[in-house]
C-alpha cells in the first residue's frame, strides 16, 4: 500500500494534514518526530513525508528536531510551517524571527514556476501563521513564493525538498488541495487507489491476527464512534469480544435500553450493561468544575470497566472509541490542551489491563461514518449526531443533581424532536439542550415562577475541530421553546447560543 508520512511536530493541523492527504484517496500515518529513525522510514517505503508545522522556534533549546538524514533518503519532503523552517535550518539556511511583521490569517501569495505550484495562479490567497521566517535559504535551494512580509514563502532544492511557510491544508488556502495533489502525485508519484473501505478491511485483518484468542473488552456508549469500534472488534474477533455499557445515568432521554437493545438484537454482540447512576452521582457530588467533572467521569469509567473485565477473568485489551479530535483537544503530543475528552485526557495512569487499543484515534467523525458504513452498520446508527463521553454532565452547568438531569432530559429530548420533525437534522451536525445554571422570574398563570434557562445549541461543522452555529428557522425555535416551557415545568426561560468555535466550543463545558 502506497503511504505518505506526516512527521509530526506538535502543530495543531496535524491530522488535518493526513486527512486533506487521504481525500486525495493516499494514505497517510502521522509518526511523531522522535519515535521514527530515518532508516525506520526509508525500510516502511514512504511514497513521501510531511513536516508538520508546530509551535516553536528552530533555535529554542527544546524545539523539536529529525535527523538530517531524513532528508538524505531520496524520498520527497514538503516541510509546512516550522517543518519548512526545520528543512531550512538543517540544511543550513537561516530563520529570523518577524517581530511585528509575523503574518496571521489570510495573505496574498506570489508564487514561481515550481512543480509544486503546477497550476497555481501567480497571485492567490494562502494561510499564514507564524512568526518565525527563513530569511536566507540554504545552499541549493531557490525561493518559489513570496507575500509582501515573508521573503521566503516557499522554497525547493529542484531534487525533491519541497517547504511552504503557508498552510496548504487550511481551506482558506485556496489553492492547497491543488498543491497538496501536485506533491502526492506529480512529486511522489503516487497512483491514488487507497479507498476508506481499505481502512475497514486492514483494520479488521489487523486486529484479527495481533488478538487471536485474546479476551477483549470494548467500552460501548452507543454513539457513533465507539459504535464503530465494537462493530470494528466483533467482525475481527467475534465473540472473544465483550462489550461494556455503562450506564452513567448522564444518558439523554431512553437511551440506555435503546443501546442495549440494539446491540444485543441487531449486532448479536456479547453486552454487559452496568448500571451505575448512583456510583458516579455520588462522586460527582458538590462537582462544579469543568475539568474536574471530566477526570472523574474519565477515571470512574475505567475502574468500571476494571471490575466487570475481572468478573469475566483475564482481560488482555480495553478498546475505545476514540477519534482524532478527542486526541488533539486533549493535548496530544505537543499540542495545546483545550479540554480532556474523557477517553483520552481523563485516564488514570494505573490501569488494571495490558493495552489500550483505538482503531479510530487517526479519524475525523466523516471518516468514521465512512468506515461504519463500509462495516455495514445500519444508516440511523451512522449518522447519529455526536454525544459526548462524559455526557449530560457537561451539559448540566455547575452541580450536578438528578432532579436538573431529568429536567435537561426533557428539554433535550423536546428540541431534539423539533429538530427532527421540521426535517433539519441533516442540516445540523450536533443539537442539544444546555441546563445553565441561571434561574430568572418568569409569569405562569397570574403566578411568579423562578426557573431553570435552558440554552438550545445546534451546530454546523464537517470536522467538529471548527464550527458554526446553525441557523436554525425561527419557527422551529419558537415551538421547541413553547414546549420546553409549557411541558418542562422547572424551565422559565430557554435562550439559543449563536457562538460559533472558535472561540466558543461546542459543548458548555
Ligand atoms: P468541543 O466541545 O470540544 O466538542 O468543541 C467537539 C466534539 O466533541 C464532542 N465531545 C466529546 N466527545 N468525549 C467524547 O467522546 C468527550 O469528553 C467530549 N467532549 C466533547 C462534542 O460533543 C463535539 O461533538
Amino acid at each position: 500500500m502506497e503511504k505518505i508520512l506526516v512527521l509530526d511536530f506538535g502543530g495543531q493541523y496535524n491530522q488535518l494534514i493526513a486527512r486533506r492527504v487521504r481525500e486525495q484517496n493516499v494514505y497517510a500515518e502521522i509518526k511523531p518526530y522522535n519515535r521514527i529513525t530515518a532508516q525506520q522510514i526509508a525500510e516502511a517505503g514512504y511514497k513521501g513525508i510531511i513536516f508538520t508545522g508546530g509551535p516553536n522556534s528552530v533555535y529554542d533549546e527544546k524545539s523539536p528536531h529529525c535527523d538530517k538524514k531524513v532528508l538524505e533518503l531520496g524520498i520527497p519532503v514538503l516541510g509546512i510551517c516550522y517543518g519548512a523552517q526545520l528543512t531550512a535550518w538543517l540544511c543550513g539556511g537561516e530563520i529570523c524571527s518577524a517581530g511585528s511583521l509575523g503574518e496571521y490569517g489570510k495573505i496574498e501569495l506570489e508564487v514561481k514556476d515550481d512543480p509544486l505550484f503546477e497550476g497555481v495562479p501567480e497571485k492567490s490567497i494562502c494561510w499564514m501563521s507564524h512568526t518565525d521566517y527563513i530569511k536566507r535559504v540554504p545552499e541549493g535551494f531557490r525561493v518559489t513564493a513570496t507575500t509582501e512580509h515573508c521573503p521566503c514563502a516557499a522554497m525547493s532544492d529542484g531534487k525533491g525538498i519541497y517547504a511552504v511557510q503557508f498552510h496548504p491544508e487550511v481551506t482558506h488556502t485556496v489553492y492547497g488541495k491543488r498543491m497538496l495533489h501536485n506533491f502526492l502525485f506529480a512529486i511522489c508519484r503516487c497512483s491514488g487507489d487507497w479507498k476508506m473501505s481499505d481502512f475497514a478491511k486492514e483494520a479488521v485483518e489487523k486486529y484479527r491476527n495481533q488478538l487471536k484468542g485474546k479476551k477483549v473488552l470494548c467500552a460501548l456508549s452507543g454513539g457513533v464512534d465507539s459504535s464503530v469500534a465494537a462493530v470494528l472488534l466483533h467482525k475481527a474477533i467475534g465473540s472473544d469480544l465483550t462489550c461494556v455499557f455503562v450506564d452513567h445515568g448522564l444518558l439523554r432521554k431512553d437511551e440506555g435500553d435503546m443501546v442495549e437493545r440494539t446491540f444485543k438484537k441487531r449486532f448479536d454482540m456479547n453486552i454487559i450493561r452496568v448500571n451505575a447512576e448512583d456510583l458516579f452521582l455520588e462522586k460527582l457530588k458538590g462537582v462544579t468544575e469543568p475539568e474536574k467533572k471530566r477526570k472523574i467521569i474519565g477515571e470512574e469509567f475505567i475502574r468500571v470497566f476494571e471490575r466487570e473485565a475481572k468478573k469475566i477473568g483475564k482481560v488482555n485489551y480495553l478498546v475505545q472509541g476514540t477519534i482524532y479530535p478527542d486526541v488533539i483537544e486533549s493535548g496530544a503530543g505537543d499540542a495545546s490542551t483545550i479540554k480532556s475528552h474523557h477517553n483520552v485526557g481523563g485516564l488514570p495512569s494505573v490501569i488494571d489491563f495490558d493495552e489500550i487499543i483505538e482503531p479510530l484515534r487517526e479519524l475525523f467523525k466523516d471518516e468514521v461514518r465512512a468506515v461504519g458504513t463500509e462495516l455495514g452498520i445500519p444508516h440511523d446508527l451512522v449518522w447519529r449526531q455526536p454525544f459526548p463521553g462524559p455526557g449530560l454532565a457537561i451539559r448540566v452547568i455547575g452541580e450536578i443533581t438528578k432532579d436538573k438531569l431529568d429536567t435537561l432530559r426533557d428539554a433535550d429530548a423536546i428540541f431534539r424532536e423539533e429538530v427532527v420533525n421540521a426535517g433539519l437534522e441533516k442540516i445540523t451536525n450536533q443539537y442539544f439542550a444546555v441546563l445553565t445554571d441561571t434561574r430568572s422570574v418568569g409569569v405562569m398563570g397570574d403566578a411568579r415562577t423562578y426557573g431553570y434557562t435552558v440554552a438550545l445549541r445546534a451546530v454546523t461543522t464537517d470536522d467538529f475541530m471548527t464550527a458554526d452555529w446553525t441557523r436554525l428557522p425561527y419557527e422551529v425555535l419558537e415551538k421547541a421553546s413553547s414546549r420546553i416551557t409549557n411541558e418542562v415545568r422547572t424551565i422559565g426561560r430557554v435562550v439559543y447560543d449563536i457562538t460559533s468555535k472558535p472561540p466558543a466550543t461546542v459543548e458548555w463545558e
